[in-house]
């Protein structure tokens, strides 16, 4: 394969799922915080309040992606740390823990990529009305600012909101994810401040920064279960609910027509020019692609569309491994809506990984799924999509949210009593994946490959 010589390699987190320490240093806790110590919400129990430990060894994780050969790292912003009240006073300590990671991924050659939102929306705010209040686009802006003018001098690659639909539907509509609220009036409201705000974020970019910004979006291809009108009818009905409420005011000016329809009563009456200012509003898209949808027509809020559960071979999440829609929703994009910067912001699986052996993790399912996308996303490129480069989620098992830590993610494994990171079979592959690609280097079978020697900066 041959990927441009531009292509930026990395891997992915968030904040919440891999820091720990959610308080330390003067932090102020976040609707994930609250959410994860409230009973029942997460399975087992589990919480971020140790996650990866990362807060305190961000230096053995810089000395991971430099022994991957990363040449990007995709992680986010806790809001919280920075400006513990959401607005007002900065809390230099948490600033600086940036600024350090920072500084370590450049002296490691690693091209950082931010994201300023993966969820974790500070307690304060949402006290106040949270993304319901319509201050909540400003506050989002001049919190955006103050890291735009802390870091753009050493960050090129901004990201505003990580998956706003996901923030919207799983925290206001299913209630699964913080803040828990089932309340579709309130959905369709957060999702029009997410949009606002990401696109007044932009604009305060566009006073202070200098490289790019852009947005991550949950993209999957949604397909009729079957042939017949109905079905056809359900999957473009969800295609709208998933992929172009999001997509369609930031790249057309204005929602689908036939978005409001879905929700009934419960759309907010909105100016016919609402969303136009959001037209053009970033320099990329970044897609996390999972896998695709089954759909069939059925009686049900909000699109009459039921997504069956997956059949074929599955992660960890019960998520089809489908590689096809991967090139799918690349080309899709790239031919709906003419040629468009993208990154895939997030792609990878979930593994019951079995304990290491010798210091390493057998993960033969997450290399076959690498691989099948990697090959995915090479085809896309091949057939025009503007692709600038692919972060694997994720560099770390961590808090996969109301899922605990039950679903493996990483490319490493963390040992629960000593936190020490085991490297996965996976982490070997793809260090040889854009070994390979930087110098022609073939590596050898994973299975001839010697054990791990147990010193972490392999
Ligand atoms: C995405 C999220 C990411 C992780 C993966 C599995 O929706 O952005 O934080 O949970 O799914």
């Amino acid at each position: 394969m041959n990927f441009p010589a531009h292509f930026l390699w990395g891997a992915a987190t968030s904040a919440y799922q891999i820091e720990g320490a959610p308080l330390a240093d003067g932090a102020g806790p976040s609707i994930w915080h609250a959410f994860a110590h409230t009973p029942g919400r997460i399975r087992h129990g589990d919480t971020g309040d140790r996650a990866c430990l990362h807060y305190e060894r961000h230096a053995t994780d810089l000395e991971l992606m430099a022994a991957l050969g990363l040449q990007a790292y995709r992680f986010s912003i806790n809001w919280g740390r920075v400006l513990p009240a959401g607005v007002g006073a900065i809390n230099p300590r948490g600033l600086d823990f940036y600024r350090r990671l920072v500084d370590g991924l450049l002296a490691r050659g690693i091209v950082p990529m931010i994201t300023l939102y993966h969820w974790d929306l500070p307690l304060a705010l949402h006290e106040r009305g949270g993304w319901l209040h319509p201050d909540s686009p400003a506050w989002f802006a001049d919190y955006a600012a103050v890291l735009f003018r802390a870091l753009d001098d050493r960050v090129p690659l901004w990201v505003t909101l990580n998956e706003p639909w996901v923030s919207t539907v799983l925290g206001y509509l299913e209630g699964i994810h913080a803040p828990g609220q089932r309340d579709p009036s309130a959905a369709t409201r957060v999702g029009h401040h997410l949009l606002l705000a990401h696109a007044a974020a932009v604009g305060a970019y566009r006073a202070l920064g200098r490289h790019a910004i852009g947005i991550a979006l949950n993209l999957e291809p949604q397909h009729p279960a079957s042939d017949s009108a109905a079905d056809r009818a359900a999957a473009a009905r969800r295609d709208v609910f998933v992929n172009r409420w999001f997509l369609e005011p930031l790249i057309c000016g204005r929602y689908p027509p036939s978005l409001p329809a879905l929700f009934g009563a419960a759309w907010p009456a909105l100016a016919p020019d609402a969303v136009a200012g959001l037209r053009g509003c970033y320099d990329f898209l970044g897609v996390n692609y999972y896998t695709r949808a089954r759909v069939r027509a059925a009686a049900g809020y909000p699109a009459a569309a039921l997504r069956l559960p997956a059949g074929g071979t599955t992660t960890q999440m019960g998520w089809e491994i489908y590689p096809a829609g991967l090139t799918e929703i690349l080309l899709w994009l790239t031919n709906e809506y003419g040629p468009l910067p993208l990154y895939v912001t997030e792609n990878g699986a979930a593994f019951a990984d079995p304990a290491p052996v010798n210091g390493l993790v057998a993960d033969p399912r997450r290399i076959a799924y690498l691989r099948d996308h990697l090959a995915a996303l090479h085809t896309a490129l091949q057939q025009g999509a503007a692709v600038h480069g692919y972060f694997v989620w994720s560099l770390l098992d961590n808090f996969e949210w109301a899922e605990g830590y039950t679903p493996r993610f990483g490319l490493f494994q963390i040992d629960p009593a000593s936190g020490a990171r085991i490297p996965k079979a996976s982490a070997y592959w793809y260090r040889d994946f854009i070994h390979a690609l930087r110098t022609g280097f073939r590596p050898a079978a994973v299975e001839t490959w010697p054990a791990f020697s147990g010193n972490h900066s392999e």
